[in-house]
């Protein structure tokens, strides 16, 4: 008998690259996500196509953590995430399977165990994760997170939810990066300019902690101007593009409180921030017409 597993999407609102360094992040769960199929099988298989190694070999990382020795074939992934889009494909697809296996092996696995042994894959696709995108993956909703050093079971993760909605324009920008390869680049950019790369990070934190009380409060001007102002750390720590500037600009122009990169960088999406639904689907046509790929999500309540 086959079974399914669901892992959602996100958005990272605040303090990417920087969470990797232990300062806090805010993301938010998007309203779409991944599912997974799977069943009993001889031997691991991912779905006979371009991304069949990559599942594979999450499947057996996943499988191994979960303790289960029987081998499974993925027979279907339903995917409403772009791959390489910062939108978190890899950590909804890890914590996806992670749950058909528990579902297919009837193992009452708690919420915090799909997110650690997530975390187990996600280090294969990225490397040294902060952990972020697997929590999300895993829990939806807006968390405020902070990675512990010592253990991924320690890490900071406080729900909560937001005290006014708001409306988020995702737009892509057509190009794909990895965010491993992203990871690497501004480590080496730390270890030339240690010092003023904690500096960037203190004050991504800053953003990050002001970015919750703003959010709990509902004060959306404020939070763009906390959106624009992490736009430019990133811009100063190399993960930007032209083409990242060039669409917070535009989204800025068409009415945007703020707006920002998202998730690793070096292509994938840009956030903006929207006071109603109907700039915010104004804004949508706008990149739609300059054949951008653009959706607008409600976040909150
Ligand atoms: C990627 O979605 C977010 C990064 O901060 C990496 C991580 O936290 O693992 C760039």
């Amino acid at each position: 008998m086959a079974s399914t597993g669901f892992g959602w999407g996100k958005t990272i609102l605040f303090g990417e690259h920087f969470v990797v360094y232990g300062t806090e992040a805010i993301a938010v769960g998007l309203d779409r996500g991944i599912t997974v199929t799977l069943e009993r099988s001889e031997q691991d298989e991912g779905p006979s196509d371009e991304h069949a190694d990559a599942v594979k070999q999450a499947v057996q990382i996943i499988r191994q953590a979960a303790g289960v020795s029987e081998q499974v074939r993925v027979l279907l992934i339903e995917s409403a995430l772009p791959v390489g889009q910062g939108t978190g494909s890899s950590a909804a697809l890890s914590v996806a399977i992670a749950r058909a296996i528990a579902k297919e092996f009837a193992l009452a696995l708690p919420e915090e165990r799909i997110n650690a042994i997530a975390y187990e894959a996600e280090k294969f696709f990225h490397g040294t994760p902060s952990g972020i995108d697997n929590t999300l993956a895993t829990y939806g909703g807006a968390i405020l997170f902070q990675k512990r050093p010592v253990h991924p079971d320690e890490n900071r993760i406080e729900r909560f939810l937001p005290g006014k909605p708001f409306w988020l324009v995702i737009i892509s920008s057509g190009t794909r990066a990895a965010t491993r390869e992203m990871v690497a680049e501004v480590r080496l950019r730390r270890d030339r300019q240690e010092e003023v790369f904690s500096q960037f990070c203190a004050a991504s934190s800053r953003i990050s902690s002001q970015a919750h009380q703003v959010l709990l409060s509902g004060d959306l001007d404020a939070l763009g101007e906390l959106m624009n102002l992490n736009h430019g750390l990133l811009v100063g720590i190399g993960v930007s593009t032209v083409r990242l500037d060039t669409i917070v600009h535009t989204a800025r122009a068409q009415g945007a409180l703020g707006a920002k990169l998202t998730g690793g960088g070096g292509g994938g999406c840009v956030i903006a921030l929207f006071p109603d639904q109907d700039s915010a689907v104004a804004a949508q046509g706008h990149f739609q017409a300059e054949l951008l790929a653009a959706y607008t999500v409600r976040i909150g309540s």
